[in-house]
Order: C-alpha cells, then sequence, then structure tokens
C-alpha cells in the first residue's frame, strides 16, 4: 500500500528468491557449471586440464581475458602482475594500527579499500563516472587504466595477505622477491626471514617446490567459481561505480563467512571437536538434529561431489608426502566416507564441497587456521577482477544492482506522540 501502484504494473513481474536460487544476474561467458554432473569449466576448458597443466598466472590471463597467452602475452602479463607486487612504505603503519590478534580477514578487507585510496585515477567519483564503462566503446586509455588496477589488485593482492600474516608474528614486511613465481614468491614473503628477525636458520628462503607447486594448483582451483556469494558481492558494488579496490574489499567482506570462504577454516574446527574417528557417528547424528554442521559439505550448484574436491585430495597426498601425515586426515576420511554411506546426506544431494580438504592441506604446510580464508580470498581476486572487467566492458553499459522487496510491515500509520503512546 505504501508503494506507488503504477510501479507494480509498469515494472512486470516481481519475483521474491530468497538466496537467489533462481535468479540469474548476469550474463557471463567465464565460468560453467553443471551442478548435476560436477562439471567445471574455466572459458571452455575442463578444471582438470587445468590444474594437470596449468599455472596461476596463465589461467588468471585466461579468466581474465578469454583466451590462453601466447608465450609474450604471458610474459607481458606475469612482469605486469609481478612487478606491481610492492606497496609504499605507508602502508606498514596501516598494518600496525590493528590489534595484535586482530584475524587477518578483518585485515586484508580494510586493506583493500585503504589501496584504492592511493590511486586517484580509478576513482570514477574523482575521474567521471564513464572512466571505466568507455573502455567498452574502444577508449584504448580507458582500457589500460583498468587493466593497471588489475595488475595491482592480483599483484598486491600477495603482499597484502602477506603483511597481515607477518604483523601477528611480530616480524618485519619483506619487498615481494624477483625471479619467483607468483605462488612461490607469496610463499617467500610469509616465510622469508627478513635481517631483522630473531630466529635461529638460514637468512634466505626458497620455497619446496612441492609446496609451492600444491598452493599453484590450489589457487588455480579457486581463481573462479562464477555467481558464488563474493563475485556477486564484487558486481554488486562494482555497479553503483566505486573504484575496483572497493568492490573487491566488499568481496572480501562477504567471502570471510562460514557457508563461504570461511568454511576451509570451520572444517578444521570440526574435525578438533571431533577429535578422533570413533566419534564421528555421534557427530553426524548432531548434525542430522540440526545441533552441528557438516562444513565442508553441501554446495548450491552442485548436487554431487565438487569436482574441485579430487583434484584436492591428490594434491593433499603430495604435500603430506613433505609434510608428514596429519593425524586429523584419519577423522576427515572417516567423517567423509560415512556422510557418503549415509542417508541423511545422500537425500539432500550433499557432497564434499572444496573447502573440505583444503584447510587440511593449508594446516599441514603450517599456516594457523585463520589465515585459511586469506589463503581462499588471494587466488579470488582474479575471479572477481574477470567479473568486474567483464561488467564494465558490457555493450550495454552497467546498470546499477537495485533488487526489489515484498514489503510486508503496517500500512500508513499517523505518528504517536511520546507522551499519548500507551
Ligand atoms: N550439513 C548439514 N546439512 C546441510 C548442509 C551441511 N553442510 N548443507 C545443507 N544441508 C541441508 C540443509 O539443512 C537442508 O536440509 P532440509 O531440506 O532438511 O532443510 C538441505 O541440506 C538443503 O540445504 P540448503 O541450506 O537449502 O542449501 P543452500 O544451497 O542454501 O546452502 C551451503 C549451501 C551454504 C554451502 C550449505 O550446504 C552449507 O552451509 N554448507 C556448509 C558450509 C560450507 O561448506 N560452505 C562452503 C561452500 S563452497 C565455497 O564457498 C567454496
Amino acid at each position: 500500500p505504501n508503494d506507488r501502484p503504477e510501479d507494480e504494473t509498469e515494472r512486470g513481474l516481481r519475483v521474491a528468491d530468497k538466496g537467489f536460487l533462481n535468479t540469474a544476474v548476469i550474463e557471463s561467458s567465464i565460468t560453467y557449471i553443471d551442478g548435476d554432473n560436477g562439471v567445471l569449466r574455466y572459458r571452455g576448458y575442463p578444471i582438470e586440464q587445468l590444474a594437470a597443466r596449468s599455472s596461476f598466472l596463465e589461467v588468471s590471463y585466461l579468466l581474465i581475458y578469454g583466451a590462453l597467452p601466447s608465450g609474450s602475452q604471458l610474459s607481458h602479463f606475469t612482469s605486469e602482475v609481478l612487478l606491481h607486487g610492492p606497496i609504499h612504505s605507508d602502508a606498514e603503519g596501516f598494518f600496525r594500527a590493528f590489534r595484535y590478534d586482530a584475524h587477518p580477514m578483518a585485515m586484508l578487507t580494510s586493506a583493500f579499500s585503504y589501496l584504492g585510496s592511493y590511486y586517484g585515477e580509478a576513482n570514477p567519483s574523482l575521474q567521471g563516472q564513464d572512466l571505466f564503462t568507455k573502455a567498452a566503446k574502444g577508449d584504448a586509455v580507458a582500457l589500460q587504466n583498468m587493466d593497471r588496477q588489475i595488475f595491482r589488485m592480483i599483484g598486491k593482492a600477495t603482499t597484502l595477505a602477506a603483511m597481515a600474516y607477518r604483523i601477528r608474528q611480530g616480524r618485519d614486511f619483506v619487498v615481494p622477491p624477483t625471479g619467483m613465481s607468483y605462488t612461490e614468491s607469496f610463499l617467500y614473503q610469509l616465510d622469508h626471514l627478513s635481517p631483522t628477525d630473531q630466529l635461529s636458520g638460514p637468512q634466505s628462503y626458497k620455497p619446496h617446490p612441492v609446496l609451492a607447486k600444491a598452493l599453484d594448483i590450489l589457487f588455480i582451483l579457486h581463481a573462479d567459481h562464477e555467481m558464488n556469494a563474493s563475485s556477486t558481492t564484487v558486481l554488486q558494488t562494482g555497479s553503483s561505480l566505486p573504484d575496483p579496490f572497493s568492490a573487491v574489499a566488499a568481496g572480501c567482506a562477504s567471502l570471510y563467512g562460514p557457508l563461504h570462504g570461511g568454511a576451509n577454516e570451520a572444517v578444521i574446527r570440526m574435525l578438533l571437536s571431533i577429535g578422533s574417528p570413533k566419534n564421528v557417528p555421534a557427530f553426524l547424528e548432531a548434525v542430522k538434529k540440526r545441533e552441528k554442521v557438516l562444513s565442508g559439505f553441501g554446495h548450491r550448484v552442485y548436487k554431487t561431489s565438487d569436482p574441485r574436491s579430487f583434484i584436492i585430495r591428490k594434491v593433499a597426498d603430495e604435500v603430506f608426502a613433505v609434510t608428514g601425515r596429519d593425524p586429523l586426515l584419519d577423522t576427515a576420511m572417516a567423517l567423509h566416507d560415512a556422510a557418503l554411506k549415509d542417508e541423511y546426506f545422500v537425500s539432500r544431494k550433499l557432497a564434499p564441497n572444496v573447502d573440505f580438504w583444503s584447510g587440511l592441506i593449508y594446516r599441514a604446510m603450517g599456516f594457523p587456521m585463520d589465515f585459511f580464508p586469506v589463503l581462499f580470498v588471494v587466488p579470488r581476486v582474479v575471479g572477481w577482477v574477470a567479473h568486474w572487467r567483464q561488467m564494465m566492458l558490457s555493450p550495454s553499459g552497467v546498470k546499477i544492482w537495485r533488487p526489489r522487496q515484498i514489503y510486508v510491515g503496517p500500512s500508513t500509520r499517523d505518528y504517536v506522540p511520546l507522551e499519548e503512546r500507551t
């Protein structure tokens, strides 16, 4: 009754679709998922082939630009991304302002927003609201500007993540190295002993090749997943045309939740709370009574096993061969096998998702639990910027994402002065 009645008829059918179960918000040529058959493809290439044969930065190029790069395109893209790794030294003060025990996702989320404040050239509020959208009409300078921000965000994602990691250990920040791959550089920045570190051991850190390769594969698997909650958030935010760093910061906030990127952390907490395989049946009973959640299981789109979970399971074995076997694996396997045989989970088509095994790998590599979502954000920045770029380059322009609601509140009421209220 409070709504303008003419809107109701003029705008056509309004559908209430809580949780967007059936609402497509965009046309996209980036990632394809067939959830019934467990299929995932980036730009048409099966995820299994990319994980086995490609590298994270090559996949990043593919996701953003739509085709596998030539040798020179890949080396240009790689050097641009790595060139943009270093961050102004002022950023140290930003990180030092956080509490000693701040969650790294809180730091990373705000760090992306903070980073945007350095680049007025990327801010449509300052430069004009067609700053990026005019790239769709062939403006080469706008396109270059857009790509520069993309290089920055991918290049600096590892640097910001490493700063969030090291500050909590009371360690100095390190400058991104040269001559290493993206994932090697990330591992180097996390673990390199800076000259002032009071730790014994070598003063020069070289990432273990098996662990660097494992992380590279995990990054490929996490790089995109079409309209998940965080990518949708990036586009929703981007649709009002803020600078892209702000849109990515919004994506970080969305990913942080335990139903999305926080699930890998939640899986380890769950496995630790279960304690051993013998407690698995009691845990599953509690899940069925809805007292607990089986983290790492279930997915909005996959109604069979997430294809990434098979690849990750293999990577886990390769990592454990280097780091030693995590005793939690026995609990994880018992839980996995029991859930897949249980009628409750089978009838609801609940199967392991990407997060069921990834946390075990991160734990074996020595990362603290609350850093796991950060390890998801770093590669997902690529998917976010690919979607953002696609939207900005849409020939039909960007339309602000402004959904409607079904109003269920009171109709018109007259204001009652405080002294007359009963
Ligand atoms: N444990 C127990 N029951 C579950 C689980 C679970 N992990 N997931 C879904 N269910 C049940 C629901 O209770 C519901 O049962 P009902 O029909 O009897 O009410 C049924 O399965 C359907 O589930 P929905 O909640 O409708 O599924 P939705 O698509 O809304 O949620 C989600 C998907 C959020 C991923 C959910 O499965 C979940 O919470 N999983 C655990 C968290 C997790 O692993 N998240 C990571 C997702 S992947 C990613 O972001 C990388």
